[in-house]
């Protein structure tokens, strides 16, 4: 009996020659699946008919998106993930979820093979493999591209050569989902330019985008976003909403020069205008509701869990305990925040919470306090302790140094 493998399929040029390309060389039977996770080119019955004519002999197809916002992209918003302060880990988070129904579809189907389409320079592969083992360590892992050194111009000709309808990608290397859009490639490769419009698509450019701001306000239950200007909805819905409204005006557009796990800096431009947009918003409904040690935790625990999923260390025990403290810190972050959205630009426009701390008779220079300002000075002698004792000792130190010499 013919093995069977299990393969990640899109629908793209890699992939759709990698289904003839494993009959063919692996001599084993081609299982595909296709998930939709919120990209765009999402029709999974016309990829799956691909594949069938290809030669696969099972093609499954899986919606995916509301998985994706209720287990992966919550935890990412609760933890106000961003990779190197601008990175909101859209790729990222993806694949361990992928990662998770290949196992699970190959168990049901009978394949000891799994085979993903990344190449040997990038995350991916690391976050493919990395979830893969740690949920079923019987499964093999091939990545062709990488594994058996294809490359792009061989793969047109091999493609051609059989029959493979070649699609235009355009020029750039593009993977999408709900949480957004990863550009890279060809002209983005150039450091010494802007990145051209011609990269855009979710997004307006800043400088062409409307020039009235358009109000929204986000409604949050426990760190999660549940609802939009006054309407509630699934947070599936609320990200494609959002994706389309914050695009209109010229928000999420992400220019950066990020650092690899396997060692390479790379150039790289995302388009995420819905992350953005809640990240913002949930870390200024944080800032009036929890106080200073709590935020200052909590950013140490954020750190970690961005550089984690980064790393694709989703399926580490660790990421357990990161998201237990991420829950218990978010339970008391309910309530709205209001925003304008203007030409890129995120302006908080207000934030009401029946948790939040901040208590006007307290802040307020104005009169009416009740604030005691006779026992600052006290306070402030106490404080000053510790930096006046180590200055006058370091003093000293100086001193008898210069006396011996
Ligand atoms: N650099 C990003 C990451 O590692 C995105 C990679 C996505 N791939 C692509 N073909 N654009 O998460």
């Amino acid at each position: 009996m013919k093995s069977r493998t299990l393969l990640l399929y899109s629908g793209g040029l890699d992939t759709s020659v990698m289904i003839k390309w494993l009959q063919d060389q692996l001599n084993c039977d081609v299982v595909t699946l296709t998930l939709d996770i919120g990209q765009e080119k999402n029709n999974l019955n016309e990829i799956a008919l691909k594949a069938k004519q290809l030669g696969a002999t099972d093609t499954i197809t899986r919606d995916v998106r509301d998985i994706f916002s209720e287990a992966y992209i919550s935890k990412a918003i609760m933890s106000d993930a961003l990779y190197e302060g601008k990175y909101p880990l859209s790729t990222s988070l993806a694949r361990p979820l992928m990662a998770k129904e290949a196992v699970e579809v190959a168990n049901l189907t009978g394949c000891d093979t799994i085979v993903h389409g990344s190449t040997g320079k990038g995350n991916d592969q690391v976050r493919f493999e990395v979830s893969i083992r740690a949920l079923d360590d019987s499964i093999k892992v091939i990545a062709p591209v990488r594994d058996m050194n294809m490359n792009r111009d061989e793969e047109i000709e091999y493609a051609a050569r059989n029959g493979i309808e070649i699609p235009y990608g355009g020029k750039y290397s593009v993977d999408e989902n709900l949480w957004g859009r990863s550009v890279e490639g060809s002209t983005i490769e150039d450091i010494t330019r802007e990145v051209p419009f011609d990269a855009f698509k979710w997004v307006v450019p800043p400088e062409k985008a409307s020039d009235s701001p358009e109000k929204i306000s986000l409604l949050f239950e426990k760190g999660v976003p549940a609802g939009l200007n006054d309407t509630r909805m699934s947070l599936t819905d609320v990200i494609s909403s959002l994706n389309r409204i914050a695009g209109m005006n010229g928000i999420g557009a992400i220019e950066m020069m990020e650092d690899r796990v396997v060692g390479i800096k790379s150039h790289e431009f995302y388009e995420c205008p819905a992350a953005l947009t809640i990240l913002a918003a949930h870390n200024y409904l944080a800032s009036a509701v929890l106080n200073r040690k709590e935020l200052s935790a909590k950013s140490a625990m954020d750190g970690y869990f961005s550089d984690f999923v980064y790393s694709g260390l989703w399926f580490d025990p660790v990421m357990d305990h990161i998201g237990s403290f991420e829950e218990s810190i978010n339970s008391s972050l309910t309530g709205t925040v209001s925003m304008k959205l203007y030409k890129g630009n995120i302006i908080p426009a207000g934030v009401d919470s029946s948790n939040s701390l901040y208590d006007i008779s307290m802040s307020s220079y104005g009169r009416n306090q009740s604030f005691d300002q006779g026992k600052a000075p006290g306070f402030i002698y106490i404080f000053g302790n510790e930096t006046r004792l180590t200055r006058s000792a370091r003093n000293r130190m100086v001193q008898q140094a210069e006396i011996r010499a």
